[in-house]
């Protein structure tokens, strides 16, 4: 059912640091920073060409990783994301097997315009997982 890693989310508590650390020490492309006030984060992608690394920084008060950061002031993965070719078919298929949907428990639109869902990471070795329709 999963397809193509299409990204690992790092959480950072400092997102031009961070980019500056990707771009400089490890020698990568970094893009600018885009704000997406309705998730919360502000991301820069780090193209790494087969896949992609997306850097987060809390944005607001109520931003979905400041927990997060909270217990990992450092930063770190917060997320991996494969992609699913239906993402509906993906959602009762897991539902019947069990796991848990976060949020509402349906996809929702997320951070790149596309459908999305987040898995409980108790489910799934200890990794949150969000599935992308691509
Ligand atoms: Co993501």
């Amino acid at each position: 059912m999963i397809g193509k890693l299409n990204h690992v989310a790092v959480a950072v508590p400092d997102l031009e640091a961070a980019a500056a650390t990707y771009r400089e020490t490890l020698g990568a492309k970094v893009s600018k920073p885009q704000a997406l006030p309705d998730h919360g984060v502000t991301i820069v992608f780090v193209d790494l060409g087969n896949t992609r690394v997306e850097l987060l920084e809390p944005l607001g008060e109520a931003s979905p990783i400041a927990k997060f950061l909270a217990n990992n002031p450092a930063g770190g993965m917060h997320h991996v994301c494969y992609e699913v070719s239906d993402i509906r078919a993906a959602c009762d298929r897991l539902k019947e097997k069990g796991a848990r949907v976060l949020g509402a428990g349906e996809p929702a639109i997320g951070a790149h315009g596309k459908p999305v869902l987040f898995l409980h990471p108790k489910d799934f070795c200890g990794t949150l997982i969000e599935l992308e329709q691509t």
